[in-house]
């Protein structure tokens, strides 16, 4: 997730796209810069690594000016952040700012090099600009050039183009990656998001996919990349305030990001999935097949909920791969002397790549010889520059502190580590390495289900948010999904809960249920469902008030059916990211109707880098 701001007008544009820039640092923070055409016609650009006030601080020295261009604020997904991977990147008379994934940017690469082109950044961002000068320079017109570079792009974009050799124009399109155009009577506005362009204008054309609009000072026109088709969309006036913008019209950044999960999960699994022949690769991974062979133990270690997707992930390398795993809180790894060798990968997990625990445990890892590698949300944080191989989740940055969607991705790519073990060692069971890849493709929409209604947890939530204590129970991979569960309640609303493997309950937790305590039961049909119901039936007899995610539909075992929420039917490595969504709404809702401030809870930080 990147931001990116273009502007056309009457007025000087540089404090135009900086502020649309300022508007959007939710989307990435990592590095920015501009391009603007300047009066003499040349492209004027600056870059830079980190923050965007870096940026500014670096064009009071090096100041741009001119009415038209383009600007970028960037979250890494292909090349670490540093000044040659910040966006523009430019190629000839063009420069160019990009949103999105360009899934073939390694095959357009090798081709482009083949015929003798030089790249200065390791990003996919840069394939885009040289591929549009090769067409351009073959087919001498601009619009047409655009065009053919586009259509030989698969993944996600959405793009802003400033051309010196039109310099009064903005090209622009998009797939798959938001982009509005905003219009007043003398300017055009191109954005990512709404919040960037509000203080200018309320009048926005949101682009489709495979939309260009071409811009000029006196207008525009939209077309459709395959057929060529003129589009007229109708503008619309939007209504919301600045804030209510930046967060995408939810009250909260927490649930922007719980809502954002679907996407985030098709990014995750985008990047590493060739869709096309189902085939997966982990390009920054450094673990080939030999490697794997050669492994015998595997520790996975983390923290909070980092450390629930790498209870999760024990299921999947056991059960789909049959090699031990031993999951540990990076708190305890550290400082509990471990047993590692060259025979075991240490898999470190982590959204921001900085906790401390979790970088002190993968030292450990380094200093003892193991294999060590991370899963990462942040490109370039620290956990990723200390491992010898990484597989990114695509979340985005976080904002809210409770961890949603860095989890459900985390969970994600952990499932295509196992399904790539498997099939690398030829240990997959059941199923082919297509099929997994099919019910992982099948995921997204079954998560929007769950997301597209959600009377039923709000309902809990209003009846529930008075309750002192909770219990989640579950058994197999969703019994991490009970602990997150739980996290997720204490953390933000302040409610005591607690998650436990149900069969567990008899060991002492029991003694606790009575008609003072709901308890969240997860239920999915298999071999696990008839244990399931005896533990339900054990906290009936003790007055408990069961609440359910139950899979297919309602049991009367269960109880009423307005206690019951229907989850989808899936694989059950897949389920665990299924049964998260109603428990982070149920937390997220009580929480709200608390009166708590969700997204920064009390006594929490983002991203806890103490030593
Ligand atoms: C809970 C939460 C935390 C983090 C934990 C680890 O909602 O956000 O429990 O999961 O602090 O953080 P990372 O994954 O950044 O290492």
């Amino acid at each position: 997730m990147c931001g990116i701001v273009g502007y056309i007008g009457p007025e000087e544009g540089r404090d135009i796209l900086m502020n649309g820039l300022a508007r959007l640092e939710y989307r990435g923070y990592d590095s920015a810069g501009i391009a603007m055409v300047g009066p003499d016609r040349r492209l004027q650009i600056v870059r830079c690594e980190g923050k965007l006030s870096g940026l500014q601080y670096k064009l009071n020295d090096n100041p741009v000016t001119g009415t038209v261009g383009v600007a970028h604020t960037r979250w890494a997904t292909h090349g670490r952040p540093s000044e040659v991977n910040a966006h523009p990147h430019r190629c000839g008379p063009f420069a160019l700012v990009h949103n999105g994934i360009i899934e073939n940017y390694a095959a357009l690469k090798e081709e482009l090099e083949a015929e003798g082109q030089r790249f200065e950044s390791q990003t996919d961002t840069e394939v885009i600009v040289v591929l549009l000068d090769r067409e351009w320079r073959r087919v001498k017109e601009y619009k047409q050039a655009v065009r053919n570079t586009l259509k030989k792009l698969r993944g996600s974009y959405a793009v802003v183009i400033v051309n010196e050799q039109e310099p009064d124009s903005l090209v622009a399109a998009k797939k798959e990656s938001p982009l509005i155009l905003g219009l007043t009577e003398s300017a055009f506005f191109l954005a990512s998001d709404v919040p960037a362009i509000l203080p200018y204008t309320r009048q926005v054309v949101y682009l489709n996919d495979e939309e260009v609009v071409f811009i000029s000072r006196e207008g525009y026109s939209i077309e459709s990349l395959p057929d060529g088709a003129q589009r007229s969309p109708k503008p619309h006036q939007v209504d919301w305030n600045p804030i209510m913008a930046e967060k995408a019209g939810y009250k909260h950044f927490m649930l922007k990001e719980i809502f954002e999960q679907p996407r985030a999960v098709i990014d995750t699994f985008r990047s590493v999935v060739d869709l096309e022949r189902k085939e997966v690769n982990f390009p920054e991974l450094n673990l080939d097949k030999d490697l794997l062979n050669k492994i015998e133990r595997v520790f996975i270690v983390a923290c909070g909920t980092s450390y629930h997707a790498a209870l999760v992930a024990k299921y999947m390398l056991e059960g789909l791969c049959r090699i031990p795993v031993e999951v540990d809180l990076a708190s305890e790894f550290r400082s509990r002397d471990p047993i590692l060798d060259d025979k075991v990968l240490l898999l470190v997990i982590s959204q921001s790549g900085e906790t401390a625990d979790t970088r002190a445990a993968l030292k450990e890892g380094l200093d003892k010889g193991a294999y060590c590698r991370a899963i990462v949300n942040v490109v370039g944080s620290s956990i990723a520059r200390m491992a010898q191989g990484v597989i990114y989740t695509h979340a985005g940055p976080e904002i809210g502190v409770a961890s949603t969607k860095a989890f459900t991705t985390q969970l994600v790519a952990l499932y295509l580590l196992a399904i790539h073990w498997a099939a690398e060692t030829g240990r997959l069971p059941g199923k082919s390495i297509e099929q997994y890849i099919q019910d992982l493709i099948e995921l997204p929409g079954k998560m929007e289900k769950i997301l597209s209604d959600t009377t039923r947890v709000t309902a809990w939530a209003r009846k529930f948010k008075d309750f002192k204590d909770f219990l989640y129970l579950a058994r197999g991979p969703l019994y991490p999904i009970a602990l997150e569960g739980a996290l997720k309640l204490k953390e933000i609303s302040y409610i005591h809960a607690e998650g436990y493997a149900a069969g567990e309950m008899k060991h002492g937790p029991i003694a606790l249920i009575d008609a003072e305590m709901p308890v969240m039961v997860l239920l999915k049909h298999g071999p696990l469902y008839e244990k399931m119901t005896s533990n339900i039936q054990e906290v009936k007899a003790r007055d408990g008030i069961i609440l359910a995610l139950i899979e297919g539909e309602p049991s009367e075992i269960v109880g009423p059916a307005e206690n019951q929420l229907v989850i989808h039917p899936a694989s059950e490595w897949l389920s665990p990211v299924l049964f998260s969504l109603p428990l982070q709404l149920l937390a997220y809702h009580v929480a709200v109707l608390r009166g708590t401030d969700v997204d920064q809870p009390r006594n929490l930080a983002k991203s806890v880098t103490v030593e």
